[in-house]
């Protein structure tokens, strides 16, 4: 055996690093810390549940030697089993959802798996639903075991005994709050226990997402009717026995589309290529960090690879089909303005006013353009310091001579509650966009604040 060599590929498993998040967090005070699990040797955290529940079903006599292994997967804890199968010489048939991208169900073909595909949107209960034909398929073939990922208890137990342990080694347990994803719930709930036993003030906050009824039944103890939703590997239509709610302090629940654009963020600005729960996961860590009063060091398990979803999330007429593609100019002038840090705190200058007054307000307030205002609070001009210099450097204008003199009408006034691209045109066109607030004058927008606003979106 080679030194330092491993003797199989699901030695291989587990010892993924840890690493801090630099642009996605700029806007918040607290730290976000991310776990690799795609860099695990099937890309996800799942190869840990694969080997360790197979593992626990031949110690436990319920997988035997020639046996063939069932499992619902949305496709990374077949990949785990297939690759435990393959090792140790078993047959594999797996039952999936058909909102699962394609990538997903050609790997675990490629592994030697037979593949069964059924209707996503219909209930776990009815017998075409993945959860009804994984169980009949187990009944049915002789000799076969049903993994069952969402009421196999050795899934959280996997996180209790190596994800866990090994997060809290790498870190020596300095962080504040633990977040992940949940599915089958084996995640949070094996991780949130075994921190909870070692740091009593951790914060367990699981990431859910709109439609799914986890977060709402931990939250109120009611069932309520699941909605279709397109991210996958997060949220459930029913409660998995995995769950152990009393370690669980908190639930951020977050949509497709934002979870979708901030996977796409975590490649391009971090360099991440992750799947879309790991997007959503970070969307509901800088939701959690916003509410906080105390920034906070949070740890963010980061479930699957990016390669799953190349043909989907990671691909622009996907994206743009399904319109998840953000135009920038799709929002309100409003939300434009709160994230240039914009607070309605226009400064105008009387018409009455002179050239060197406006002069002396736009050097001391760092302004390049001015609203005029009239007695009636009415804007009767901008005046601009690119219109200003060259006139009374070439003596053109004098410094005690009426504003009137130097401003333009190259304004558009709208209201904080029109979309952008009402004055889209205008504003690439170096017009400048005066705005109102409940018929207030309250900001101005220029062409620099748009591609300000485009960039941190990154759509340029
Ligand atoms: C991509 C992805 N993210 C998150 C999860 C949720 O993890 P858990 O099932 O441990 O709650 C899963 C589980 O299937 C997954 O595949």
């Amino acid at each position: 055996m080679m030194k330092g060599a491993k003797a199989n590929v699901l030695e291989a498993i587990g010892g993924t690093p840890i690493v801090k998040l630099n642009y996605v967090t700029k806007d918040i005070e607290s730290e976000i810390y991310v776990k690799l699990e795609y860099m695990n040797p099937g890309g996800s955290t799942k190869d840990r549940i694969g080997s360790y529940m197979l593992d626990q079903a031949v110690k436990e006599g319920k997988l035997k030697p020639g046996g063939t292994i069932i499992e619902g997967t949305s496709g990374n804890t077949g990949v785990g089993l297939a690759m435990w199968a393959a090792i140790h010489g078993y047959k594999c048939i797996f039952v999936l959802a058909d909102k699962q991208s394609k990538e997903k169900i050609d790997n675990l073909r490629a592994f030697g798996a037979k593949v069964v595909v059924c209707p996503t949107n219909v209930q776990p209960e009815d017998p075409r639903s993945y959860y009804s034909v994984s169980k009949r398929l187990s009944e049915t073939i002789p000799n076969s075991f049903y993994v069952n990922q969402y009421d196999n208890l050795h899934n959280r137990d996997t996180h209790y005994t190596w994800t866990a342990p090994e997060m809290y080694e790498q870190t020596s347990g300095d962080f504040d709050v633990f977040m992940a994803g949940v599915g089958t719930g084996g995640t949070i709930t094996g991780c949130g226990k075994y921190f909870k036993e070692k740091m009593p003030n951790v914060q367990i906050v699981g990431i859910d997402c709109v439609g799914s009824i986890i977060a709402h039944y931990a939250k109120t103890g009611e069932m309520c009717e699941a909605h279709s939703y397109v991210i996958e590997g997060i949220g459930e239509d029913f409660i998995p026995e995995n769950y152990d709610f009393s370690v669980i302090d908190d639930f951020e629940v977050v949509g497709d589309k934002e979870s979708f654009l901030m996977t796409r963020k975590l490649l391009k600005y971090e360099g991440i290529y992750a799947g879309g729960s790991a997007g959503a996961a970070i969307v509901g860590a800088i939701n959690y960090a916003k509410k906080q009063k105390e920034p906070k060091k949070i740890l963010v398990l980061l479930h699957d690879s990016g390669n799953r979803y190349a043909s989907k999330i990671y691909n622009d007429d996907w994206m743009s089909d399904n319109g998840y593609l953000d135009s920038s100019f799709n929002v309100q002038i409003k939300d434009v303005l709160s994230d240039l840090g914009k607070n309605g705190s226009i400064i105008t200058i009387n018409d009455s006013a002179t050239i060197g007054e406006a002069i002396t307000i736009m050097e001391e307030k760092g302004m390049s353009q001015l609203p005029v205002v009239n007695k009636a609070g009415e804007v009767v001009g901008l005046c601009a310091e690119k219109n200003l210099v060259k006139p009374v450097v070439m003596g053109e204008f004098q410094k005690d001579d009426n504003i009137s003199l130097a401003y333009t009408n190259k304004f558009r006034i709208v209201d904080r509650n029109e979309l952008l691209e009402t004055v889209a045109d205008a504003l690439l066109k170096k017009e400048v966009a005066i705005i109102t607030k409940d018929g207030k004058l309250s900001d101005i927008l220029t062409e620099i604040d748009i591609l300000q606003y485009m960039s941190s979106k990154g759509s340029i």
